[in-house]
């Protein structure tokens, strides 16, 4: 059968089988973002947003998904251009193997959508249905907080802990405290 639906914010034409999960159509489409782990619910690496909701995609029927929009981490940034999330997880350190990180950023998008100044608690509630086998969490938490600031920041964000990029002075310039450099 034929599954019409917005990928990515595009229109999207997908062929599956009948009885094919979500995650199984957009793996076979080449969205190989999402990942198979346990493919029974439990460990969240395949989660997507389907009209803006995290959804673990293993077990979600994909025809259930007829006329949705669903998100993927590829419609997120790229290699060069990363998204708010995705640099803030590789700035804190948040990854290992990265197995479990497109899950985690897929589902920090739908919180942070929804919630865009969520407390630790609400992280923590968050992000409780997706496992990682690495990290400790504590990494993943301090990324998704990260994550937060920077959506709300309007300004650049340096690639380095997403802190302000100070202005450049010239050359020619005074030097902080009025000397010249
Ligand atoms: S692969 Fe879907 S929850 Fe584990
Ligand atoms: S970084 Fe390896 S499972 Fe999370």
């Amino acid at each position: 059968m034929e599954l019409e639906l917005t990928l990515n914010g595009d229109d999207a034409t997908l062929t599956v089988a009948r009885s094919a999960s979500l995650l199984d159509a957009l793996r076979r489409a080449g969205y190989t973002g999402a990942k198979r782990g346990c493919d029974t619910g439990d460990c969240g690496f395949c989660t997507v947003l389907v009209d803006g909701d995290p959804v673990k995609s293993c077990v979600q029927p994909a025809v259930r998904t007829d006329g949705a929009a669903v998100e993927t981490v590829e419609g997120l940034g790229s290699q060069d251009d990363l998204h708010p999330i995705q640099a803030a997880f590789v700035d804190n350190a948040a990854l290992q193997c990265g197995f479990c990180i497109p899950g985690m950023i897929m589902r920090t998008k739908g919180l942070l959508d929804a919630n865009p100044d969520p407390d630790e608690g609400e992280i923590r509630e968050s992000l409780s249905g997706n496992l990682c086998r690495c990290t400790g969490y504590e990494r993943i938490l301090d990324a998704v907080d990260d994550a937060a600031g920077r959506l709300a920041r309007t300004d650049d964000v340096a690639a380095d802990g997403g802190r302000p990029v100070p202005e450049r002075r010239s050359c020619a310039g005074p030097a902080p405290g009025g000397e010249q450099e």
